[in-house]
């Protein structure tokens, strides 16, 4: 039993729930009532009638049109409390995730000999790559641009990176969907990478082949996402202690349960580590080995894929 496993059973346990078996009825945590994953057939979704296309915000069904502005409602709630409400619902390890995903990237490093520009040009993941490109490969270069749809989480993002030793130069922000990054030429990016952002999008399937038009034909698409635990056993408490506790910890904490159980049910509805890479795949990318390395036993995962060198 890993220490993850033993932190997230203590945990089950002081909450008091019981691991080994399935109740029928809604869990009762505490005073909280939670919503769990095998109830979401039962829901009624909020179907639009002009038969217009739909998607999912975490269990509803909403029009497409409208997912983008109820992720923003999420987003721009929960940045305040964003830093402190991750190492809370992970218990820290959000943190390691990140490390071993950056690791595995190794910024700083010469993308390619031929590069007119020093350094890399990475979207996304801004602080751990250019604090990663500095201290480990001594690379003074490489340059972040910040993408992301929410001001909220971008001026959280600006006051951070103002603490930093990045200046403007290194590091840019950009209020953008990834889904349209217009500003973004094309094959202009070395490194495309993603974390926790991608089962947020309205269409996953569109940012990717965006991803893909961005990137240096050899350039690396890299998603760092919450995925499918492998262990029936393991799931079984992972389930109960990110249904049950994180909305509770959501409404304590940060006093919003709602964008919390919206968290929650938005890892539920990611697709597998399989169907991940196959719409990596899809997009046109070439996948390396199986394609994903899992983390935790698959709490999260890192996908990669690289787009073909002409
Ligand atoms: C869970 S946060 C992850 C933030 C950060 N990458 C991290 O690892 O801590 C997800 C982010 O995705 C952003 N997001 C959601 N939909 C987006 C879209 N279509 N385009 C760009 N960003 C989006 C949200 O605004 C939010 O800041």
């Amino acid at each position: 039993m890993s220490t993850l496993t033993r932190r997230v059973a203590r945990q089950a346990q002081s909450l008091k729930i019981i691991t080994n078996s399935k109740p029928k009825e809604p869990y009762r945590c505490l005073s909280s009532s939670v919503r769990h994953a095998d109830q979401q057939q039962k829901q009624q979704p909020t179907q639009p009638q002009d038969g217009s296309r739909t998607t999912h915000f975490g269990f509803e069904t909403v029009a497409e049109s409208l997912k983008e502005s109820r992720v923003a409602s999420v987003f721009s709630s929960v940045a305040s409390s964003y830093d402190t409400m991750n190492d809370l619902m992970s218990l820290g390890v959000h943190r390691l995730w990140k490390d071993q995903f950056v690791r595995g990237l190794n910024p700083g490093t010469a993308p390619s000999p031929s590069s007119a520009q020093k350094g890399w040009n990475i979207l996304d993941i801004a602080f751990r790559m250019l604090d990663h490109a500095s201290t480990v490969n001594s690379d003074p270069y490489t340059r972040v641009t910040v993408a992301d749809i929410n001001p909220e989480m971008l001026a959280e993002g600006r006051k951070r990176g103002a603490v930093t030793p990045y200046g403007r130069e290194r590091l840019r922000f950009v209020e953008a969907n990834a889904e349209k990054l217009h500003m973004i030429e094309d094959e202009s990016i070395d490194l495309y990478t993603v974390a926790f952002g991608i089962r947020n999008f309205t269409n996953k399937d569109v940012a990717l082949r965006e991803a893909f038009r961005v990137l240096k034909p050899g350039g690396v698409f890299a998603c760092l996402e919450f995925s499918k635990v492998n262990n029936a056993l393991f799931n079984e408490a992972y389930k109960r202690w990110s249904f049950g506790a994180i909305p509770l910890i959501g409404q304590i904490v940060a006093g919003d349960r709602a964008s919390y159980q919206y968290l929650v049910e938005s890892i539920e509805k990611f697709p597998s580590q399989t169907e991940f890479r196959d719409m990596i795949q899809d997009a046109g990318f070439l996948v390396p080995g199986k394609g994903w390395e899992d983390l935790t036993g698959g709490i999260a995962a890192i996908h990669k894929g690289v787009k073909p060198a002409r």
